[in-house]
């Protein structure tokens, strides 16, 4: 070996063969990224590889890091402002030119991927002529870039589809942005092969550099066509990739702009020579990434995400502490769910149902959630059976014995809730964890019941719950710190994302979604177009359109929480302002006897096989008015507007206590739309900002009513220029 030679972030090692090794490797920081440093180093090594190219006989990119490469560094683009749009279009072709001269410099590059390669990290795997992964868990392999609302512009669109084409390209990377683990990326053809050991990773890439002394990239190669066509050839409009239902949403009118870039990036620089193609790639980048869109996607995406997770709202002084054995009550659908999830994060799980039957059934959930992972490739015969035996069904309230945690799901009803806690309350550990699934029962109420008032908490699940990535957690009055620090604790063991709330009716999630539903059925009652309504939510980014969402919840549920929030609020001496959704929620339910999807018909229409059929051609006979209409901009607004006005009025009344709570509860857990970064963040990147914000709040408060007035603490924090989060 010769003595290495530091350049900054990558270090050269040339062993006596002639064989190159580029160590990624940044001294100040525990990651590699696409910093100046990192630029620099980039040319410095470009420039020895081609100075000394003669005493070099292959080249092998590894990382001394636990992540191959991290990718672009998110402080520094979420910075990038407009007037700064021509240095990020600069910057970004120093790292593709270095890269390019070092794939075409005529010695086989392998990239040895020893860790997660996301992003830009993946991007320099893409230039090396050969791609070696280590398969572990940590491995994470592919191009992200749109989840954050960009592209990727390290020449990855335009590499991807010439190593893909562009149906696969866009479908299998680009357009979801799939993070494949090290065994699938070879599958879908993203790298060449894997390794199980890092010896072996290198022995392997050595072994590459033997065997093809003369390798280059294929688009390198003569008479090189891209996979499949591209759309100057007659054929191409037969492989034109048929978009799943989820991508058509997001190109199709949601004001999503980065899946469309990348379709005109590569498709237009399909059609370009390889140079040529990485400058329209960077064109369309750099249009991203001075754009709102993504700012407010990598602020939530990545900022509020990681500080809600790392504990920003959880107690500090609360040493951390697992949970071993916990105790499910109810095995329906909510504890069904709870309980796989529990076990599958390695706890034991007790679930008790009112009759052995039921509480089985309970456990067939699992099985069957494990049976389709199975047939996935996603777990295998020993992790399923491992998973099931930690979960114990059963009607005996002994059972529970040395639980450190209770999660109730039974039905909801305050009594029952009431007397399920109190049967198990002096059976599981004397400090056991409290929790209620409920969805609208207030936490205070609930925890009279118990002797334990500190321990009870709210745990808050959404359904599907093993698919459901939030989980909201309710302090009541007398919830104590060590709770909710257990709680926030038990949620993270579960690999979920804890917000934390004070107790209200709806909580916080419940309460906003249910705005945005009140909004779209009240555009029912005022005479507009069913499916222009519809129509207005998905082109709103809605993740379900707003009539098929109240029909997948059912009419009678905020019927009855309406009557009930109504009789609390009169008892307590309150006024009570009916919602114009009421009445139209009430002819569906009285008159004509639709209380959604549950009950076979609703505001569309269902088939046998309880599939939707199409909205009720009813909606138009009673509700419709010929001829009328609302701009379409103000069907959109008043649905996210509604939501957000709430949540700012759950601040105010201290409900919310974080601003990234907000934005993540909104996200992941009621379908506030992506784009919006989150339900403030909405407000903090609206036209104008705040104060553009409440002019517009005042505007549809004009035409539609009150309930869109801007209350005081949005009006006050725009007067002095403030923004959420500051
Ligand atoms: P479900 O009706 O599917 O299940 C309730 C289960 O509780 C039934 O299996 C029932 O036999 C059992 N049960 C009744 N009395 C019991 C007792 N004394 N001991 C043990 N088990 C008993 O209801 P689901 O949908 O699972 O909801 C449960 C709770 O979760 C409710 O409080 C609900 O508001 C809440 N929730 C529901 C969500 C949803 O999307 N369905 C979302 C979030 C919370």
């Amino acid at each position: 070996m010769s003595e290495p030679t530091a350049v900054s972030t990558i270090r050269w090692e040339q062993d006596e063969t002639g064989i190159v090794t580029l160590v990624l490797d940044d001294p100040d920081q525990s990651a590699n990224t696409m910093n100046n440093a990192f630029k620099a180093s980039l040319t410095a090594i470009a420039d020895r590889l081609e100075a000394e190219r003669d005493t070099v006989r292959g080249i092998i990119v590894t990382s001394a890091k636990k992540t191959f490469f991290a990718g672009g560094d998110l402080h520094d683009l979420i910075a990038v402002t407009p007037d700064r749009a021509q240095q990020a279009f600069e910057a970004g072709n120093g790292i593709k030119r270095d890269l390019r001269r070092i794939e075409t410099l005529g010695k086989p590059v392998v990239a040895a991927i020893n860790g997660a390669a996301l992003g830009g990290g993946y991007e320099i795997a893409l230039a090396c002529h050969h791609r070696i992964a280590l398969d572990t868990p940590a491995t994470k392999i592919g191009l992200p870039e749109v989840t954050l609302g960009l592209l990727p512009a390290g020449g990855g669109v335009t590499r991807m589809v010439r190593l893909l084409g562009i149906a696969d390209a866009l479908l299998k990377v680009l357009l979801q942005g799939t993070r494949y683990n090290a065994t699938r990326a070879k599958d879908a053809g993203l790298i060449h092969d894997t390794a199980a050991t890092p010896e072996e990773l290198l022995a392997k890439a050595r072994a590459f550099i033997d065997d093809n002394p003369e390798s280059r990239q294929p688009w390198d190669a003569p008479g090189y066509r891209i996979p499949g066509g591209t759309p100057a050839q007659p054929k191409f409009a037969a492989n034109l990739p048929a978009f799943p239902a989820n991508l058509k949403k997001q190109l199709n009118g949601a004001p999503y702009p980065a899946p469309r870039n990348i379709l005109a990036a590569a498709v237009e620089g399909s059609q370009v020579d390889f140079e040529t193609a990485q400058t329209i790639e960077a064109r369309y980048f750099v249009e991203l990434v001075t754009g709102q869109i993504s700012k407010n996607m990598i602020q939530a995406f990545f900022f509020d995400l990681q500080a809600v997770n790392s504990g920003a709202s959880r107690p500090k002084d609360t040493a951390p502490r697992t949970v071993e054995k916990v105790a499910v009550l109810g095995a329906g659908m909510m504890g069904a769910g709870i309980a796989y999830s529990c076990a599958k994060a390695g706890m034991r799980v007790v679930l008790k149902d009112v009759s052995m039957a039921a509480a089985e059934k309970g456990k067939e959930y699992a099985a069957g959630v494990l049976a389709k992972a199975l047939a996935k490739g996603r777990t295998t015969e020993r992790q399923r059976d491992e998973l099931l035996a930690r979960i114990t069904p059963t009607a005996d309230p002994q059972d529970v014995a040395g639980c450190d945690a209770v999660i109730e799901a039974v039905f909801e009803d305050v009594s029952l809730k009431r007397k399920v806690f109190q049967e198990i309350e002096h059976l599981v550990a004397p400090d056991a964890l409290l929790c209620s699934n409920t969805s609208t029962l207030p936490i205070s109420l609930l925890a009279q019941g118990v002797e334990r008032e500190r321990d009870f908490i709210g745990l808050h699940f959404f359904s599907p719950v093993d698919k459901m990535p939030l989980v909201e957690i309710i302090k009541g009055a007398e919830t104590g710190d060590e709770a909710l620090a257990r709680a926030f604790d038990l949620v993270r063991q579960l690999g979920k994302t804890p917000i934390v709330v004070n107790d209200s009716r709806g909580f916080f999630t419940s309460r906003v979604i249910g705005h945005f539903i009140n909004e779209g059925v009240a555009m029912i009652g005022e005479g507009l177009d069913p499916a222009s309504v519809e129509q207005a939510a998905a082109q709103a980014g809605y993740p379900a359109k707003v009539l098929s969402l109240m029909d997948e919840l059912t009419l009678t549920l905020p019927r009855k929480i309406r009557l009930e929030t109504r009789r609390a609020v009169e008892e307590a001496g309150g006024s009570w302002q009916p919602h114009p959704a009421d009445a139209v929620i009430d002819r569906m339910v009285d008159e004509f006897g639709r209380p959604g999807r549950s009950g076979g018909a609703g505001f569309y229409e269902y088939g046998e096989d309880g599939k939707r059929a199409g909205l009720w051609p009813g909606l138009r006979e009673h509700f419709a008015t010929e001829g009328a209409a609302i701009p379409f901009a103000d069907m959109q607004e008043r649905m996210l507007f509604a939501e957000a006005l709430d949540t700012v009025r759950c601040l105010e009344e201290g409900v919310l206590t974080s601003v990234a709570d907000a934005n993540i509860g909104s996200l992941l857990g009621i379908g506030f739309p992506g784009w919006t970064g989150g339900v403030l963040q909405y407000i903090n990147g609206y036209e104008g900002g705040l104060p553009g914000f409440v002019a517009r709040a005042r505007e549809l408060a004009a035409a539609y009513g009150e309930r869109f007035e801007p209350s005081a603490l949005l009006v006050e924090k725009a007067g002095k220029g403030e923004k959420f989060g500051d």
